[in-house]
């Protein structure tokens, strides 16, 4: 049985991911993780493909368990596609955010990735994609984005550490690292605590569907890094020239002008 898992299934990116991947041939099921059954409910309905619904909390590392005994649970399993979806960001002083909040950051934009992607691995064969949602905010460090930025960060260095590991069993990993998206629950929930208004407006900000097509596309065409929109792309080769610490300078500039 060929399935895809997809973290974060229940809203943005990981939604229209599931939505991508139903509609094309090739997988016998869908698995969706997140915590919201309703919403996992409403969009298995609407799926041309079955789906099982994994309802957890990825940042309650019991569930790593749980997920490998279900998937050593059913004979022949393969994993064509793994998507780690799930992730939240805050904006703010690290004082505004907290340590709480800054930990739970960490545990599912970082160790649930990973987690995810180590437990995932062994049912995967030659020709399976693991897509890593990274963010350009990984290209750099980023004050009052500051802790988010950081796990992405991690979370891209992962990323092609291991896809460099996995070549050998044709298991490839891509990197995705889109600029801001204004159609998902991101923004909303990030700028929770951006109490003095720090980032203000989200310019040139993309849709979720651009994101999520044009990364699978680049997944099938063997890219490492995917960064989908215009300003990601730039971004990426300015910080490639810049030393960080003139790119701080430039990021609160940007910040200030837009
Ligand atoms: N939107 C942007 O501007 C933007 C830009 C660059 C990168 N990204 C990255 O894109 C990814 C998807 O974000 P999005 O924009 O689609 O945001 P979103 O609409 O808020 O979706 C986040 C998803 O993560 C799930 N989730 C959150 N906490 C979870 C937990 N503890 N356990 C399990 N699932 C959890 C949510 O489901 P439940 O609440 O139901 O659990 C939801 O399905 C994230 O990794 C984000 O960092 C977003």
């Amino acid at each position: 049985m060929n399935i895809a898992i997809i973290t974060g299934a229940s809203s943005g990116l990981g939604r229209e991911y599931a939505r991508l991947l139903a509609a094309e041939s090739g997988l016998d099921e869908l698995w969706l993780i997140a915590r919201r059954q309703d919403r996992l409910e409403k969009l298995k309905a609407e799926l041309p493909l079955p789906s099982r619904l994994l309802v957890c909390d990825l940042t309650d590392t019991a569930v790593f368990t749980a997920i490998q005994q279900q998937l050593m649970a059913v004979k022949g399993i393969e994993i064509r596609w793994l998507i780690n979806a799930a992730g939240f960001g805050r904006i703010g002083t690290c004082a505004e955010i907290g340590v709480e909040t800054t930990g739970r950051m960490i545990d599912l934009n970082c160790r649930a990735a990973v987690a995810m992607t180590q437990l995932a691995i062994p049912f995967m064969s030659a020709g399976a994609h693991i897509l890593e949602i990274c963010s350009c905010a990984a290209f750099q460090p980023i004050p009052y984005l500051t802790a988010y930025a950081a796990s992405k960060a991690f979370l891209l260095s992962y990323s092609r550490g291991l896809g460099r590991e996995l070549a050998a069993q044709g298991i490839e990993i891509t990197a995705v690292c889109p600029y801001w998206i204004r159609d998902t629950e991101f923004i909303t929930r990030a700028i929770e605590t951006d109490h003095s208004g720090i980032f203000q407006g989200f310019p040139l900000a993309c849709t979720q569907h651009e994101v999520a097509s044009r990364s699978l596309r680049a997944a099938r065409n063997h890219i490492r890094v995917c960064t989908p929109d215009m300003v990601s792309f730039l971004h990426r080769i300015l910080t490639s020239c810049i030393p960080h610490s003139w790119l701080i300078h430039l990021s609160e500039l940007y910040r200030r002008l837009a």
